[in-house]
């Protein structure tokens, strides 16, 4: 048996990835204004089916330009669930605008949308959806909500490459959508990301935003202030190789998440993620377990002990609400959510890279029943 160090995530990386990065470097083109910039855009949007893509050089960069784009600003109100990665509400926060969270639902950890409504106010501008770990956020509601209230929505897919909500794939319901190639996701670019629309005029702000706002006519002189978001050419070769192969990953991960539910199910001191909601089946973009009531231990502590056997872990994010940062600013004084704080300390996720074997897994599952039996 071996004993080597299972990592939470590594990439695969076998389809045409070497050879459109050497297309790069034969024809020199290495900066975001290389071919395959434009080629992943388009063809990302299509898989999504979405008019419009425009590549970032990070997921956290998107959310920022998607709430710039949207000209969310000082005063306006963001719903967003409390249970995410931080930059969600960093993007909101930097705009002066103002987060008012809702807590997730205990079986899909995604944000409770039944939740939301009792959040607007009339200064609210603007939803956003972020799907969480692999299932989808219950975008039904949430869309007729938005409707109704005449509300955007940015939705987060960062995490749902290939995944669909009723039949839709994610990544198109939002006014903005965006999406991360950070190594650990279905498909990676090294670093990278993604912002989808139908709209033109939102699309070419975008783009706008993500370079410098240079003007066409008089390219050093600013009207606004935009970032250095590009995508280079470089990353871009990678995610078209990566593209290509989005469907065998997808199955891949699924079929680690079947397995993975399979050698846990008689460890009841877990749950498990939920593998089917009525709109989706689970995809498994990392596979989360949360230590049930009666384990004495904490997930920091299960972690530490599965380190201690080789097993590779991450916590589950931390919330919102109880970001030092966010405190500092005084924002979230005295909220409770009290299904995000228990994911918080009671979940983490096992590895789950796409280069991940059955053997792996079969120590990991071993490991978890040492520790927790
Ligand atoms: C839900 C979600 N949103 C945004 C991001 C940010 O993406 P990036 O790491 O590419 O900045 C992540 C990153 O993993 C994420 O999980």
């Amino acid at each position: 048996m071996s004993h080597h160090f299972i990592p939470v995530n590594a990439p695969i990386l076998d389809g045409n990835e070497r050879r459109y990065l050497n297309e790069c470097i034969d024809t020199g083109w290495v900066s975001s204004e290389g071919p395959f910039v434009k080629r992943f855009e388009d063809a990302f949007a299509d898989k999504v089916e979405r008019k419009y893509g425009v590549a970032v050089c990070n997921g956290s960069a998107a959310l920022e330009v998607s709430v710039a784009a949207l000209g969310i600003r000082r005063g306006d109100e963001v719903i967003m669930p409390t249970f995410t990665i931080i930059s969600c509400a960093a993007a909101i926060v930097r705009v002066g605008a103002v987060p008012v969270l809702v807590d997730s639902d205990p079986v899909t950890w995604n944000m409770n949308v039944y939740d939301i409504e009792a959040r607007i106010t009339p200064r609210t501008i603007a939803i956003m959806a972020v799907h969480i770990y692999g299932l989808p956020v219950d975008m039904k509601p949430l869309m007729e909500l938005a409707d109704r209230y005449g509300l955007r929505v940015i939705e987060d897919a960062a995490e749902m490459h290939g995944q669909t909500y009723m039949g839709k794939p994610c990544g198109s319901f939002g006014d903005i959508s965006t999406f991360s190639f950070y190594p650990n996701k279905h498909i990676t670019t090294g670093e990278g990301g993604m912002l989808v629309c139908d709209d033109v005029a939102l699309a070419e702000r975008c783009r706008e935003l993500r370079n410098l706002c240079f003007q066409s006519q008089n390219r050093f002189v600013h009207e606004e202030l935009g970032w250095n978001y590009r995508m280079t050419n470089l990353q871009a070769a990678l995610g078209v190789a990566q593209l290509e192969r989005l469907n065998t990953h997808i199955e891949r991960k699924r079929e680690m998440g079947r397995r993975y539910t399979e050698m846990l199910a008689d460890v009841f001191e877990l749950q498990l993620p939920s593998s089917h909601q009525e709109y989706a089946d689970n995809i498994y973009w990392v596979y989360g377990v949360v230590l049930n009531e009666d384990v004495q231990i904490e997930a920091r502590e299960a972690m530490k002990q599965l380190g201690t056997l080789g097993i590779g872990t991450r916590p589950f994010f931390w919330p919102m609400h109880e970001q030092p940062v966010f405190k500092k600013m005084a924002l979230f004084a005295g909220e409770k959510y009290p299904v995000a704080e228990r994911l918080a300390r009671r979940g983490f996720y096992l590895p789950s890279g796409l280069a991940l074997t059955f053997d792996e897994q079969e120590r990991v599952a071993d490991s978890l029943r040492k520790i927790l039996q």
